[in-house]
């Protein structure tokens, strides 16, 4: 079978994998039943759309809210979930199980697993090993994050009504980003989209990620000073410096703290419609300050709008909704 398969507007029985499997109506379809989550989850009383449903957290990563809010999206649609969390330590794993025996062992149990692996193309090849199940990417590596990047698009779209002719700045660790990788992947998939890329030279996308991306369409411009930052942009999305990433701690050093979202840098660059994004977890690189902008959504409608938009896939690859 041909893996990653396009979801063109059917999502039941899907792999999530990658970014590059969407098309704008497929997007569209998510982002309509957005809303219809946000209800859900607001509203007092349980829905039963995923009732009887099973869906297993697999993690071999460390996560909070990736977790979190997978975990919370099942249970405000009345599923229940199976959580395995470092199962390389504790579990069959750390006895030498594979990780093919793993996800067949698991897909027997469940109705879907949601993956996050230190490698990347983990998530390809447990779609590979599972016969029956889906199997959502919840972060592969530095490869891709496409949930958050859904998230992302969806609370950039919220805000502009339309996901064509836009103007960002991705901040940070370009290179190592996973959730930087799927979001250039989506906007790219729009029309007039430009991105301008700050990071240390070190930190830059990878050249064959730079070749596929600016060949999808997308205007990619490449920066490493604050200064060159353009005024007036549609958002700002700063990212972790991935220390875990380095290969030794010295290279880390060398480029952590490079760039910091300040009251100073917004004055000096951010326009009133400009909203400021973070997929989390923060370290530096926001000022604890900017959090009371009104501009900054990183721990408030971006936070929420990633449970909703969960609650909507994982509900439309089971074929609960449509
Ligand atoms: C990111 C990740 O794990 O890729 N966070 C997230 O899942 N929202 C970013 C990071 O770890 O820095």
């Amino acid at each position: 079978m041909v893996y990653p398969q396009k979801i063109s507007a059917t999502f039941k029985g899907k792999d999530l994998i990658s970014l590059e499997q969407f098309d704008p109506p497929s997007i569209a379809k998510l982002f309509k039943t957005v809303p219809k989550m946000a209800e859900i989850a607001k509203n007092a009383r349980p829905s039963d759309i995923l009732k009887g449903k099973i869906i297993t957290l697999l993690f071999y990563e460390p996560s909070s809210r990736t977790f979190g809010s997978f975990s919370a999206s099942v249970k405000q649609l009345g599923g229940q979930t199976l959580e395995i969390i470092n199962p390389q330590e504790f579990s069959s794993a750390s006895k030498g199980e594979t990780f093919e025996d793993t996800i067949k062992v698991f897909e027997a149990y469940c109705d879907a697993i949601i993956l996050r692996h230190p490698e990347t193309g983990s998530s390809q090849k447990a779609a590979d090993a599972a016969g029956f199940i889906p199997i959502i990417n919840a972060g592969d590596g530095i490869g891709e994050h496409p949930t958050q990047a859904l998230t992302d698009l969806y609370t950039i779209f919220e805000k502009n009504q339309t996901l064509e002719g836009l103007t960002g700045v991705i901040a940070g660790d370009i290179l190592h980003g996973r959730t930087v990788h799927s979001l250039i992947q989506g906007l790219s998939l729009y029309k007039n989209n430009t991105v301008y890329l700050l990071s240390p030279e070190k930190l830059m996308l990878d050249r064959k990620d730079y070749r596929k991306f600016s060949q999808s369409g997308i205007k990619i411009v490449e920066i490493t000073k604050e200064s060159q930052i353009p005024k007036d942009v549609d958002f700002w999305y700063f990212t972790r410096i991935q220390k875990e990433r380095f290969l030794n701690s010295s290279d880390y050093e060398s480029v952590k703290d490079n760039y910091i979202l300040t009251p100073k840098l917004i004055k000096s660059y951010a326009g009133n419609k400009t909203i400021f994004m973070h997929p989390l977890p923060r370290l530096h690189e926001i000022d604890r300050s900017v959090d009371k902008d009104v501009r900054a959504v990183y721990l408030t409608s971006q936070i929420r709008n990633g449970m909703y938009l969960r609650m909507a896939l994982i509900a439309l690859i089971l074929g609960q909704i449509s």
